[in-house]
């Protein structure tokens, strides 16, 4: 991947005008120097997007995304940072220029170049064999899937032979080493020394990456034996765990509506054959973060439609957990009758399968129906069971009107009143709240100042000192666009002295950022930030608060210097330690008289 001189990047932004690119997306209203409208980002009825001319910012009160144009882009034409560049950059006619590699990066690189393209000359190859006289079994085997020419086409699908070196000696043919095919994948080295093709008669499925470069195959075996799909090895440019089968095929049509999470490569091809492009299987391991992240980025909702069988339930429950966690909305489908989706379509057909999306469950329901399958709900011990188990589930949502949809279904199908349920389910999460508040007390007395976490789903927010919290949100914003006091939070802070992370990470970008030049460009600080920060940067940074800077950040370093020293004192005071305060005190005297 190139990497951009600052400057060029610099460039971009200074030549494009965010609030006209912007509207070239979406319908704006002026408002001052700010433009409103509805967020592209989030559905809404009324518009909470902001974008302001002067600071080249947007933030969307609604969903709190927010940054600058750089994350704009990204974000709605689905581009990575190197593409967003070059997207802006054309648009600007600015000419970009790459930073220079070491050699160690150098040769990486390349490698990696050497393996994209040795890939994609194998994945012609094997979409040249599969017509071929030697290919009728295979031929045969994709028709009777139902694999149409068109599809074939659509996912690059071939065949690779049966033999030891065809694949080796067509890539030796185009001057690439043995050394490099082994570390490719395409082949494997015996203990004799012998190199020879990985994989043979199989149906080859390339797995291609959202930028078009194929980084891997799945091969699939042509009869029912035991070994019925072989992958690549990881390789230079193959990590499993953050690819799906797919997703470039999918990305071309809309998915930002949903896609389809399936198990199998055959389970998403098959769904594109009957009309659903926007399948995607995980590569034969269970669902990842990164996975998950990746699928964030490219949907706001995801349907997750694994195999009916007992293995595929329980990599559905895994996966859901992992979606969750990770913040993506999503639905499941429940279908009976067929063991994966790719039978359910072949056997039941469209409309069906289009019954089972509009009827999709909430990770919730399809907990509780799960649960609800292992109990006779006739008999009154199992009743018991049922609701204890169903309140478990029904704690861990944090959505107190879903919350009571949940138990009054549950009250009306065991007649048991809607009252003791949710008795037993406030009684869950209050035993949790305890637990996580104590949790809390305990790291907070263990390390003075520890940053809050964002609390769990349905807990309460720990008690976090909120006026410290405030106090340094003000003067993070106030560093930024005032440089006479940015100095004095320069001079008078370290990162330490705030309470969060996120504090600490932002004061810290702050304090690099502008320590050259006193920039207060918004927008060039957010292309310096990690994508993490940046929701919170542009809450913090939208609006400048207005009166003397000096004097209300000095008034803030005050605040958060006394709360330190108090937490300070107070655990010197638990543990006895009183010489120490009247030093600490004495201390923080002198310091207030040197300043004034
Ligand atoms: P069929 O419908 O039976 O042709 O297969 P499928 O594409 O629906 O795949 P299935 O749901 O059985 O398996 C899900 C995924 O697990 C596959 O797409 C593969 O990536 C992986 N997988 C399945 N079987 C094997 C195997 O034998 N070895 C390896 N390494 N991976 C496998
Ligand atoms: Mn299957």
């Amino acid at each position: 991947m190139p990497k951009f001189v600052q400057s060029s990047i610099d460039e971009v932004l200074r030549r494009c005008d965010l609030p006209e690119i912007a509207s070239s997306y979406m319908q704006l209203r002026r408002n001052g120097t700010d433009f409103v409208g509805l967020c592209p980002f989030h559905r809404e009825k009324t518009p909470s997007f902001h974008i302001s001319a002067d600071k080249q910012l947007f933030y969307c009160f609604g969903c709190g995304s927010g940054g600058n144009l750089i994350d704009f882009i990204k974000k709605i034409e689905n581009l990575d940072f190197v593409d967003t560049i070059r997207f802006l950059a054309e648009r600007s006619g600015v000419t970009l220029e790459e930073e220079v590699y070491s050699p160690e990066v150098q040769k990486k690189h390349d490698e990696r170049e050497r393996i994209y393209k040795m890939n994609k000359l194998a994945a012609k190859k094997y979409v040249a064999n599969l017509p071929g006289e030697d290919a009728k079994h295979a031929q045969e085997y994709a028709k009777g899937r139902g694999l149409t020419r068109d599809i074939i086409t659509k996912y690059g699908i071939g065949f690779a032979k049966e033999s030891w070196s065809d694949m080796c000696d067509y890539l030796r043919e185009n001057v690439f080493e043995n050394d490099e095919i082994v570390t490719a994948g395409l082949a494997v080295r015996n203990e004799k020394g012998h190199v020879y093709d990985k994989f043979r008669n199989r149906l080859m499925f390339p797995v291609i990456d959202v930028r078009g470069n194929v980084i891997a195959f799945s091969g699939r075996a042509l009869d029912d034996s035991p070994a019925k799909y072989m992958n690549s090895p990881e390789t230079p440019v193959f990590h499993k765990g953050d690819n799906l089968f797919g997703l470039n095929v999918a990305k071309q049509y809309g998915i930002k509506d949903g896609l389809i999470l399936v198990e199998g490569n055959m389970d998403a091809v098959s769904l594109n054959t009957f009309g659903f492009p926007n399948a995607v299987a995980g590569l034969g391991t269970a669902l990842t973060e990164n996975q998950a992240s990746l699928l964030k980025r490219y949907s706001s909702m995801v349907y997750v439609c694994y195999d009916g069988d007992e293995a595929g339930q329980k990599a559905a429950a895994k996966a859901i957990d992992i979606l969750s966690a990770a913040g993506v909305k999503l639905k499941v489908l429940s279908y009976t009758g067929a063991k994966d989706p790719d039978e359910f379509l072949r056997k039941k057909g469209v409309e069906s399968f289009k019954a089972v999306m509009a009827s999709a469950l909430t990770a919730t329901e399809y907990k509780i129906m799960k649960v609800r399958q292992s109990y006779n709900l006739v008999s009154s011990q199992d009743k018991a069971d049922f609701i204890d188990k169903a309140a478990e589930i029904l704690a861990e949502n944090p959505n107190p009107v879903e919350r009571e949809i949940y138990i009054k279904r549950i009250a009306k199908e065991t007649d048991i009143s809607v009252a003791s349920i949710a008795a037993q389910v406030n009684k869950i999460i209050h035993s949790k709240n305890r637990k996580e508040f104590k949790k809390a007390e305990r790291e907070a007395k263990t390390v003075p100042g520890m940053p809050q976490k964002t609390p769990r789903a349905g807990v309460m927010p720990q008690a976090a000192s909120t006026a410290s919290y405030k106090t340094e949100r003000m003067l993070l914003n106030l560093m930024f666009f005032s440089n006479p006091a940015f100095r004095v939070a320069k001079a008078e802070l370290t990162p330490e002295e705030f309470s969060t992370d996120t504090h600490r990470a932002l004061f810290e970008a702050m304090l690099s950022f502008k320590s050259e030049g006193e920039s207060c460009d918004a927008s060039l600080f957010f292309s310096t930030l990690p994508d993490e920060l940046k929701t919170y940067a542009a809450d913090i940074l939208y609006k400048e608060y207005i009166g003397d800077a000096v004097v209300a950040i000095k008034d803030n370093i005050g605040k958060i210097k006394k709360q330190k020293l108090t937490e300070r004192i107070n655990q010197l005071a638990a543990e006895g330690r009183l010489s120490e305060i009247n030093e600490l005190i004495k201390k923080e005297n002198e310091r207030r008289n040197n300043r004034d």
